[in-house]
């Protein structure tokens, strides 16, 4: 068996087609979506991910603002700032760009967002409607495997999916996201003894440890879906996710390509829940 290889790169293009003419549909009723981008410091991979992020906007029509500080901000500005967007009808987002300094409290500022406009998904309110399967804004990694899944007729409920990786932004999320859809969910971590005992036993298995070749064939259950999440970079300059694809191709019925898997619907999903925001205004308004 050849696995299929997982196309984000296309499903990204797709769904951000379906968002252009949501967004037309906003237009009609004078509402443009709009996000607001905080970077704090010049961390050079998080600058590339702002840019990203707006260059991405544009491409759907979302308008946003990039708000940048000094390494040495005080987090009071920060916060101030956060209070206006909350206020600011023409805001529909607000995304506060991780990691922060380390003079910064990341829980207190996340929790100064709106729920209503935290299209991270970061909010203790968003994590708490994750748990209870009320999601307002899923985070927009998990979010975008659950839309290649679907998006290839994977089947989810009564499958055995695991995890590998626990971060709240990606692991947790992805987790319980998969468990309201009925899945049986392991989820393992760089401190499981005998990774492989559990991997072995996955349906679905979805790795984001940040480990290159973390997951090799022997690990993998034949037909397996595998979907890489990690990213390194390296020291030959390539960009490699946490699994060996080539060799999985044989194991594997579906995998994803790292990069153009995973990565390309992230940014996408963030657009997604921007545009749903602003949404959620026009029908309240
Ligand atoms: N840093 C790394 N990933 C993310 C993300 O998804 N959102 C934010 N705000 N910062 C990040």
């Amino acid at each position: 068996m050849t696995a299929k290889i997982i196309d984000g790169v296309a499903a990204a293009a797709e769904i951000r087609q379906e968002l252009k003419a949501r967004v037309a549909g906003l237009a009609k009723r004078n509402i443009v979506p709009g996000l607001a981008v905080i970077q704090v410091g010049d961390n050079p991979a998080s600058k590339v991910y702002v840019r990203n992020k707006i260059r991405a906007c544009a491409d759907v029509g979302i308008r946003s603002w990039k708000y940048e500080f000094p390494a040495d901000a005080a987090p009071a500005e920060v916060l101030k700032l956060i209070a206006e967007l909350n206020a600011r009808p023409d805001t529909h987002g607000i995304l506060v760009q991780l990691p922060l300094p380390p003079q910064f409290a990341i829980a207190e500022i996340l929790q100064t967002i709106s729920p209503e406009k935290d299209v991270d998904g970061f909010h203790l309110y968003n994590v708490g409607g994750l748990v209870i399967g009320q999601t307002v804004f899923p985070p927009c990694t998990p979010y975008g495997v659950v839309k290649l899944l679907e998006r290839e007729n994977i089947e989810i409920e009564g499958k055995n999916v695991v995890v590998v990786g626990a971060s709240n932004i990606v692991g947790k999320p992805m987790a319980l996201m998969l468990m309201q859809k009925d899945a049986t969910v392991a989820i393992c971590h760089i401190k499981t003894r005998d990774l492989a005992q559990f991997t072995i036993l996955a349906d679905i298995l979805i790795v984001a440890a940040g480990k290159p070749n973390l997951i090799v064939p022997q690990m993998v259950r034949q037909g397996a879906v595998v979907i890489d999440i990690g990213i390194n970079r390296l020291p030959d300059g390539r960009l490699v996710g946490d699994t060996d694809f080539e060799g999985l191709l044989e194991k594997a019925s579906y995998i994803t390509p790292v990069p153009g898997g995973v990565g390309p619907m992230t940014v996408t999903m963030l657009l997604a829940n921007t545009v749903a925001s602003a949404e959620r205004v026009a029908q309240a308004g």
